[in-house]
């Protein structure tokens, strides 16, 4: 390996050369990439250090929260809450949004996360993550409300994840491409180990949750069904499948060899548009994916595109090769919704 490059390094030359990475914003990626730092320490001790099992607690969506849920969600809000470059927060494991208190300066980002992706893979030692999203406060009043969280995707400043597998990686983008920084933990230090990471166009590899097949949509079976049928299918390939069960997982993968994930909508649940959350999931990844030359869909539309129109919005999901997430979105159009 050549010079190594820090995570500081890079956002500093990247500001340099496009502008497009203000102090407040750098300050808020590194204090974030930080807490992930906090996070590995904490996943890697595992029952040393009491971080397994439940909180027995629920969160806002009526899921029983792990130990480790909640303590990554007291993480970063702590790390992110007296810097002054934040208004507020949200996250997957809080019912309503934090606002910085008033004893701390106000800054003008808005920092979304999942704290803990994956949670059933915590116990069983796979792979897990921490998702997360940033959005500019809109400028044009004073204070923070929920309402000022409501924008689509293609409004995020900011996006990544941190993986904590056999490597704990932090994966970002600013929107102009996405990096990947591997954690050295003798030095204690990010280390840029991918620039410019692009997802391959085709692909033979999908990722879904093959148990709730009798629940799918017709458009999404049709693919599947002709993943399945292999050389001798309309697709004239055979193809492999992944699940992980842990999102950050299933997407580094196609980060880095390609492939479709997809959580789509199903009528176990007919009112719920999907499982996965719009604003700490699907518009953090949707933005990596695309920025990696991915795409991402509900089936209907660009996921960026959507308006939220509450914090806990769940979403179907779609995204990865592009060709594959082009395809898959054909058929629910030629299917007139679903
Ligand atoms: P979380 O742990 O944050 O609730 O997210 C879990 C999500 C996602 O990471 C994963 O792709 C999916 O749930 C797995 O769902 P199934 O257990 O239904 O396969
Ligand atoms: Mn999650
Ligand atoms: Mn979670």
């Amino acid at each position: 390996m050549g010079k190594r490059i820090s995570l500081t390094q890079y956002l500093i030359e990247q500001q340099r050369m496009h502008g497009h990475i203000p102090a407040q914003l750098r300050l808020l990626i590194e204090v974030v990439a930080r807490a992930c730092k906090r996070i590995a320490i904490s996943v890697n001790k595992g029952a040393l250090g009491d971080v397994l099992g439940s909180a027995g607690t629920e969160n806002v969506q009526g899921e029983v929260q792990k130990k480790l849920d909640v303590i990554c969600n007291e993480v970063l809000i702590e790390a992110n809450e007296w810097g002054g470059h934040l208004a507020a927060m949200a996250s997957e494991e809080m019912d309503g949004i934090y606002v910085v208190p008033n004893r701390f300066p106000q800054g003008e980002y808005l920092l979304l996360f999942d704290p803990l992706d994956g949670s059933s893979n915590i116990d069983v030692n796979v792979s897990i993550g921490t998702i997360f999203s940033v959005l500019k406060k809109p400028d044009d009043h004073a204070g923070v409300s929920e309402q000022d969280f409501l924008q689509p995707g293609s409004k995020q400043a900011a996006a990544g994840y941190c993986i904590y597998g056999p490597q704990t990686t932090l994966v970002l983008t600013v929107g102009d491409g996405v990096a990947m920084f591997t954690l050295d933990r003798e030095q204690g230090s990010w280390v840029l180990t991918q620039d410019g990471v692009t997802i391959p166009e085709d692909t033979k590899e999908f990722a879904i949750n093959m148990s709730n097949m009798r629940h799918w949509a017709p458009p999404v079976r049709r693919y599947i069904d002709e993943c399945l049928a292999g050389k001798d299918g309309p697709r004239g390939k055979d193809f492999n499948m992944r699940w992980v069960a842990s999102m950050v997982a299933d997407v580094h993968r196609i980060l880095t060899r390609g492939g479709i994930f997809m959580y789509p909508w199903d009528k176990r649940e007919p009112d719920k548009p999907g499982k996965l959350r719009l604003m700490y999931e699907a518009n953090p990844m949707s933005f990596i994916v695309e920025q990696a030359g991915g795409a991402a869909t509900n089936g209907q539309q660009r996921i960026l595109d959507i308006q939220p129109s509450k914090l806990h919005e769940r979403v179907s999901v779609i995204l990865g090769s592009k060709n594959e997430v082009e395809r898959v979105t054909a058929y629910h159009r030629e299917a007139g919704g679903a």
